[in-house]
């Protein structure tokens, strides 16, 4: 959530954003969401602004979304019954501890306790730069150890088979459990870019270590789908396309090719709000209004990690790159996050199911030939080409992985959907495709999913590289386990 000019104006009126510098109004919408709470509790719920008011709707938004906090749990009643006069640090901290007692939620008290001090100590500038300095000194001891850790761990899952990040059948939910949360992002991309060669002439080590680390902090894990999990996902799915079809060498990918590719699939998602374009449009947020409706969230997840890279020097990992390498990268990756934006789909798809036709290419005959005889110009845009699709389907791949790792993720992406729905209905929205918890079954509606988008783009992806037959194998299968639930469920309702 990035606040504009005139909600910061708005903002600073009030003492504890008074010493916020400006650019950290966009820099981590946790910190924020948690300022604006305070001051909900503090003034805010009498106020008449404007502005603010416009702020705070988002923030019962997030907490309503993400935390499942229900606007009554903060009414000024609410507060007012739990002590009287004005409300002081430790009845903000007690109001937190009632509503976890009510709720049975200790980690929400854990979690905003500890970030509300944390908060407070930051309003005076000077603590605040104390803190950044010091925080700074921990980070520049800290990275040798980290780099340690990254790599023994990896060192250590090479040889168990059941993690193995090659594997066509690897379970990224046991890797997740097996490696801590925080690592599981980081240590994928450095296992990728290690085996790919891309340390250190192209990127130093240390600024991709810290960079990774950034990006998969701001994935929110609130969010049931939409995860830095995900986000790892993709980047091990395009690294066993590539193990499996060597499409690299097949398209003639240079290394930087390859670089835009897996730190497309890094930041592809970041983020996310856990709500599609369509809310986000519907409801006239900042973002849709700042991207006008175009690739609302695909726009934002790359300027938004593009704000990572460059505004901290230690997250710059194309800082050895010549400006015209640096250029090309960017292109790429702009071009391939952006190309994930759903609504692209069926162009891609009719794109590449033509190109089979006009060009000749059936199991992976052909496409040799064809590669060969492209301009370089040409070759360039088509490469840019094939980049896209390929993230596009690791973006859509969940149906093509074994079935207990597809229900997992399916379980979660619909949860994800019914909560936008639910949030939809709440706010007289029109409920969104397959939002709508009354009325869509998981099963059907993975059924539609494979029938209508996965199915028909990985068989097109399966004649370029036949090599990824694994693919449909587990599609098949997938495909029929649910559709025997759906017709069960249909005998039931005739017997009914
Ligand atoms: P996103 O990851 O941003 O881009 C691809 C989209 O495909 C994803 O968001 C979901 O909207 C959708 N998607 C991915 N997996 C599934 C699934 N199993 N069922 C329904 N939709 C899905
Ligand atoms: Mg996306
Ligand atoms: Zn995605």
């Amino acid at each position: 959530y990035i606040l504009d000019t005139e909600e910061i104006e708005g903002l600073k009126k009030y003492p504890m954003f008074q010493n916020i510098e400006d650019n950290e109004f966009c820099y981590d919408k946790k910190e924020l969401l948690l300022k604006f709470v305070t001051l909900a509790i503090d003034k805010f719920i009498e106020s008449k602004d404007e502005i603010l008011a416009k702020c705070f709707k988002w923030v019962q938004l997030q907490l309503q979304m993400n935390l499942e906090i229900k606007p009554d749990a903060y009414s000024l009643n609410r507060i007012k019954t739990m002590e009287s006069g004005k409300p002081s640090m430790k009845m903000k901290i007690g109001w937190l501890k009632e509503y976890s007692t009510l709720s049975k939620d200790n980690h929400l008290f854990t979690m905003f306790g500890k970030h509300l001090n944390k908060v407070f100590q930051r309003y005076s500038k000077s603590i605040y730069k104390k803190n950044v300095e010091k925080s700074n000194e921990t980070k520049k001891k800290k990275t040798p150890n980290t780099l340690v850790t990254s790599s023994s761990i990896l060192n250590k899952l090479n040889g168990e088979e059941n993690y193995y990040i090659d594997s066509d059948s690897f379970n990224i939910f046991e890797f997740e459990k097996k490696i801590g949360k925080e690592h599981t992002l980081p240590s994928l991309g450095i296992y990728v870019l290690n085996h790919h060669e891309l340390f250190d002439e192209l990127v130093p080590y240390d600024k991709f270590e810290h960079f990774v680390y950034e990006i998969a902090k701001g994935y929110h894990r609130e969010n049931p789908y939409h995860t830095d999990l995900h986000a790892a996902d993709m980047l091990q799915s395009i690294y066993i396309y590539n193990l499996n079809s060597k499409f690299q060498t097949i398209l003639n990918l240079s290394e930087l090719d390859l670089l835009s590719m897996f730190i497309s699939a890094i930041i592809h998602d970041y983020g996310h709000p856990g709500l599609n374009n369509n809310f986000l449009i519907n409801s006239k947020d900042n973002l849709s209004i700042k991207y006008n409706d175009i690739s609302v969230l695909e726009n934002y997840h790359v300027s938004e990690s593009f704000n990572i890279i460059l505004k901290f020097p230690e997250n710059n990992i194309f800082e050895k790159l010549s400006e015209d390498d640096y250029k090309m990268c960017r292109k790429n990756i702009i071009e391939c996050v952006l190309g994930t934006d759903m609504t692209l789909h069926n162009k891609k798809y009719q794109t590449f199911k033509i190109r089979l036709m006009t060009e000749n290419i059936k199991n992976g005959e052909g496409l040799d030939k064809f590669i060969s005889k492209q301009d370089p110009i040409n070759l360039y845009n088509l490469k840019l080409e094939f980049l896209s699709f390929i993230i596009h389907a690791a973006d859509i791949s969940n149906p093509t992985k074994p079935l207990p790792i597809y229900q997992e993720w399916a379980q979660r992406c619909v949860e994800e959907f019914f909560k936008q729905g639910d949030f939809e209905k709440q706010l007289g929205l029109p409920i969104s495709f397959n939002c709508d918890r009354n009325s869509v079954s998981l099963p059907k509606s993975q059924l539609g999913f494979m029938d209508a988008i996965v199915s028909p783009l990985f068989t097109v992806f399966n004649e370029y590289f036949p090599q990824l037959s694994f693919t449909l194998d587990n599609l098949k299968k997938n495909h029929e386990y649910y559709k025997g639930i759906v017709d069960e469920e249909e005998k039931d309702k005739k017997n009914e």
